[in-house]
């Protein structure tokens, strides 16, 4: 009998588009807790879906001339290979546009509609005539009335901050249309989210300890008490047509706001795994209707900080009021930056992870680097390239999977590739390192602190390494032939390396499901469970004497710094003639599977027109920092000022500039050149230089008198 039987989602990603790096990390985490979860014994039932519905999606199927059905349906068809690829262990995905979730979101509507937390009142938007449809603000734009900035939208204003209602602003038009929208009157429904017993059961719910991590509570409890940045007002849960979601019942021509229906969707995924038979695969005997009424189910939620207004009031409060069983937790987790970036897919930053896998990069070091990143609290974290490097290679690679294949052979010729008696356990080695830590990493792995049950887990390597360091097995095998005393000790330190690894593969097997499977081919043992470490460990049965190991292959490659250029879409030769940063560095085992390198032209270019320049923003600008950039012999890292802002370029200049002399002078910038992901950051712009390269590359400078900011025309 499972002790604990888990119903546990991720966010439901939106069905306009293909996955992005902040999906697959909520998938990682969530997915590493779930798996550790299993090794417990205990019943998990892993959802996701796609979240189809709403304007967005609608108006991108127009704009690609297809129906929203279509569109929903070409990106359902690229999840597989996205969960596959990052062995996300989803029990099940579905959609929200489905019969189930249309059934489910009419009743729940029809249950808080009984409850009596639903009402209609008449609401004034602006209305695209064009289209024929209302407009959400982020559709309309117009002049700023504060400081006349134009093309702004009914938000902060880029250019004063000030905060403009869509009716502020001067000269408002429809960008979907272009024109001017007409205000319009139409009757909408809202849930009655400050109805008195909404807010007394939400003040329950979110103060019930452990539920939410602090500082999600605190959030919440702003809202919910109206000291916060929203107010709690009720909420407006209906669109008129056209729009793509769940018709309202008995209100012709509405909608349901795709935020009610898509929370029902966890729902919705849920019932059809149900009823297609999986569930009971899974173990779950009872009908869908039964598990979720049943008070022994966890219903637990992993979500991105961008949306705790959502799960933490409006989702609890709906699931209560319809009668239903409330969720036990939500989890939240900061957003991933890449290299300290917001990701943007405008300006081509991020990583895309269909790419990662594309040039062959092993999912499970991204799985590791996020792991190692995690911890409970709502942080953002950062991929940089250089860490991931380093994290992979030296932990990963040089201490977990070093391990066997540095005494994998020794066992193979000195014991008849058989587990050695273990001696009796001293202070110093692995196995007593393994019992000292295993409850706090069984710990932290429940707590969600990833990071932290990978430190420990290290802890617990760098602890055999150091045995095997002292025991020096490389010498002892030299004449463990014919001295029985060499044997011995070659003997021990294999038995306890082995015994280590097997507990350390236990340890990274939430992480690394992949890599640990191949471990435990090696090993032969059956899958692991959290069980098989007794405390203290027993080593005669953890890993008996006489048991006969597999054949040992290498476990996982290291990462090929040429990977991840290939991934950042690989640094091109600048007009100077500079070669790429990476033909620099000292070349790699491998080449990388995919790069862009396109070769440097010689041929004559091509006639353009003073169209074609003016597209060129090229300013004067000023050096006010210039470094070396670490791994990247030809590169120096330049801060420019252009005059309106500050830029960060990257310049295949090092051969023939010293940093120093350049801080302070002025030169000329390629500004509006697409950004460029490079391994070391972003680069924003091209200094613009002369020459064949090496010691002679020469900068342009403007006259004694330009500014930085002048335009050169
Ligand atoms: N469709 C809604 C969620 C509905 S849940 C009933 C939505 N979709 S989303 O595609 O925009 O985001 C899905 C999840 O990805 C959210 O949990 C969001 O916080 C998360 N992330 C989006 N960008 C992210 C990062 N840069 N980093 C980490 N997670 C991020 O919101
Ligand atoms: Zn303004």
């Amino acid at each position: 009998m499972p002790n604990r039987r888990l119903f546990v989602t991720t966010a439901l990603p939106y069905a306009n588009g293909p996955f992005h790096i902040g999906h697959i990390m909520e998938y990682i985490q969530a997915d590493i807790w779930v798996r550790f979860q299993r090794m417990q014994g205990n019943a998990v039932h892993f959802v996701g879906a796609d979240d189809a519905h709403g304007a967005p999606i609608m108006l991108k199927a127009e704009k690609d001339g297809v129906t929203p059905e279509a569109l929903i349906a070409g990106i359902l068809a690229t999840r597989p290979k996205y969960l596959e690829g990052f062995h996300l262990s989803f029990d099940h995905w579905h959609s929200t546009h489905s019969p189930e979730n249309v059934a489910l979101s009419t009743d729940i509507y029809r249950q808080l509609k009984a409850a009596d937390l639903i009402y209609v009142k008449p609401v004034e938007q602006f209305f695209d005539p064009a289209k024929q449809m209302f407009l959400a603000d982020r559709y309309i734009q117009g002049e700023c009335p504060n400081c006349h900035a134009k093309d702004q939208y009914a938000d902060a204003c880029e250019q004063c901050s000030q905060v403009n209602a869509p009716t502020d602003l001067i000269n408002p038009r429809s960008t979907l249309s272009g024109t001017t929208p007409v205000r319009k009157t139409s009757d909408h429904y809202f849930f009655k989210l400050s109805d008195p017993k909404c807010v007394a059961f939400l003040n329950e719910w979110i103060g019930a300890p452990g539920r939410l991590q602090s500082a999600v509570a605190n959030k919440a409890n702003e809202w919910l008490t109206g000291k916060g940045d929203r107010d709690l007002g009720d909420w407006d849960i209906s669109r008129d047509a056209p729009y793509f979601g769940i018709p309202m019942p008995d209100a012709p021509g509405k909608y349901f706001y795709v935020w009610l229906d898509a929370p029902i969707g966890y729902l919705a995924s849920l019932k059809n795994y149900f009823d297609t038979g999986k569930a009971r695969k899974n173990g779950e005997t009872r009908s869908f209707e039964e598990f979720l009424t049943s008070s022994d189910v966890e219903q637990i939620h992993f979500i991105g900080k961008d949306i705790i207004y959502f799960h933490t009031l409006f989702w609890p409060a709906m699931l209560k009021f319809a009668g239903r069983k409330v969720p036990d937790h939500v989890y939240v987790h900061g957003f991933i930056t890449v290299s300290g970036t917001k990701m943007s897919k405008s300006r081509g930053t991020g990583i895309s992870p269909l790419r990662y896998l594309e040039i062959g990069m092993n999912p499970e070091w991204l799985r590791y680097y996020i792991a190692a990143k995690l911890n409970s609290n709502v942080e953002d974290i950062d991929f940089n390239p250089e860490d991931f490097i380093a994290r992979v290679n030296s932990d990963l690679v040089g201490k977990y999977v070093n391990i066997a294949s540095r005494m994998a052979p020794f066992v193979a010729r000195f014991f008849g590739n058989c587990m050695p008696a273990l001696p009796s356990m001293n202070e110093d080695s692995g196995l007593a390192a393994v019992a000292k830590h295993s409850e706090a990493i069984r710990a932290a792995f429940e707590d969600r602190e990833f990071g932290r049950a990978i430190r420990l887990t290290m802890e617990v390597a760098d602890v055999v390494n150091a045995e095997v360091d002292r025991y020096k097995p490389w010498i002892l095998a030299k004449d463990a032939a014919t001295n029985p005393q060499s044997k011995d000790r070659l003997a021990a330190i294999c038995a306890s390396t082995l015994a280590t690894f097997k507990a350390l593969t236990l340890f990274l097997k939430p992480i690394l499901p992949a890599l640990t499977a191949e471990a435990e081919a090696y090993l032969r043992c059956a899958p692991l469970q959290w069980s098989d470490l007794e405390l203290p460990v027993r080593p005669d049965r953890f890993l008996p004497a006489g048991h006969e190991f597999g054949t040992f292959k290498p476990l996982i490659t290291r990462v090929d710094p040429k990977q991840l250029d290939a991934l950042f879409d690989t640094i091109k030769p600048d007009a100077n003639g500079e070669a790429p940063a990476h033909t620099a560095e000292k070349p790699a085992e491998k080449p990388a599977a995919k790069t862009t390198i396109s070769e440097t032209s010689t041929a004559t270019p091509t006639e353009i027109t003073v169209d074609d320049f003016a597209k060129l923003d090229i300013r004067v600008a000023k050096i006010l920092s210039a470094e070396t950039v670490e791994g990247a012999d030809k590169l120096l890292k330049l801060t420019v000022d252009i005059g309106d802002s500050q830029r960060t370029v990257f310049a295949g200049i090092r051969s023939a500039y010293e940093p120093d002399r350049l801080i302070g002078r002025l030169t000329v910038v390629l500004a509006n050149l697409k950004p460029r992901k490079m391994r070391f950051g972003l680069s924003e712009g091209m200094v613009l230089a002369a020459g064949p390269g090496g010691s002679d590359i020469f900068l342009l400078s403007p006259d004694t008198g330009a500014v930085p900011g002048m335009k050169v025309k």
